[in-house]
């Protein structure tokens, strides 16, 4: 099926300050270098079909390019971002401005702190959601209102993987892929009981963010360096599509991360 996907070129695109494990603004990152992948990225979208919009980036907001963390749209409905960090927060209206100036109306400014698609991912029947180091757990709530779908909290425990969607994601409306250890005992045992079937990657996948993946359902977009996470979903039956986004993980992101859907 084909998606709609918001992109932000990573034109202002630097490693300057550190707000996960990650970044490490010594060895800064070369964003010619990521210009390129991330264009390969874009490309990838394209030539498989989906439709991608891109946002102006903006100067001075060197993370934009991660445009998973702009806002959450389910349904049509938008539920803007509210950044945990001082140095993004000038994202979240930014994001919201392109939604309006495109002609979406339901939209929604967070009265709770909240990363977007970084913390919430949408399946069929609810939305995952995650907390511990960015998204307040009261903006599960305010989502589930907003939206009108069940929002079920999982709580991260390993600073690594600071959003859900570095541990987590959707292969499909009903099934996903996930690193255990990322979460507490308590939300293990519900990602247990909700996908028994689901595929669990190994930290060596998880370590090169190989879960950052972006599913349409049959391709997984996914980074090069996760082999066998790769092996497993083509075992499932999936058609894998690696990407090589290195020098975007230099600030903690990968192909999921530069991604947010456009759900109609
Ligand atoms: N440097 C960014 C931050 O720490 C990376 C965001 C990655 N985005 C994501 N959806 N995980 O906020």
């Amino acid at each position: 099926m084909t998606r709609h996907y918001l992109m932000c070129r990573p034109d202002h695109f630097a490693v300057e300050y550190a707000i996960n494990p990650w970044m490490d603004p010594e060895a800064g990152a070369d964003r010619e270098v990521a210009i390129r992948q991330w264009e390969g990225l874009r490309s990838t979208y394209e030539e498989l079909g989906h439709r991608v919009s891109l946002i102006d980036p903006v100067e001075g907001l060197p993370d934009m390019v991660f445009a998973a963390n702009g806002a959450l749209v389910v349904g049509g409905r938008v539920y803007g971002a509210r950044f945990t960090h001082p140095e993004r927060a000038a994202e979240g209206p930014a994001y919201l401005e392109w939604f309006t100036s495109n002609g979406h109306t339901a939209v929604r400014e967070a009265a709770f702190t909240n990363e977007g698609e970084g913390d919430f991912l949408t399946l069929d029947h609810l939305v995952l959601a995650g907390t511990g180091f960015r998204t307040d757990v009261a903006a599960h709530g305010e989502a589930q209102e907003f939206l009108g779908r069940p929002v079920v909290s999982l709580r991260l425990v390993d600073p690594r993987f600071y959003h859900l969607d570095t541990a987590l994601f959707p292969l499909n409306g009903h099934n996903i892929a996930y690193f255990p250890e990322a979460f507490s005992p308590g939300s293990q045992e519900v990602l247990r009981h909700l996908f028994p079937d689901a595929v669990v990657a190994t930290e060596d996948d998880a370590v090169v963010l190989g879960l950052n993946a972006v599913s349409d359902g049959t391709h997984v977009v996914i980074n090069a360096e996760a082999t066998g996470l790769q092996l497993e979903l083509k075992r499932r039956g999936f058609e894998v599509v690696p990407v090589e986004l290195a020098e975007l993980r230099k600030a903690g992101g990968g192909p999921k991360c530069c991604t947010l859907e456009i759900r109609g």
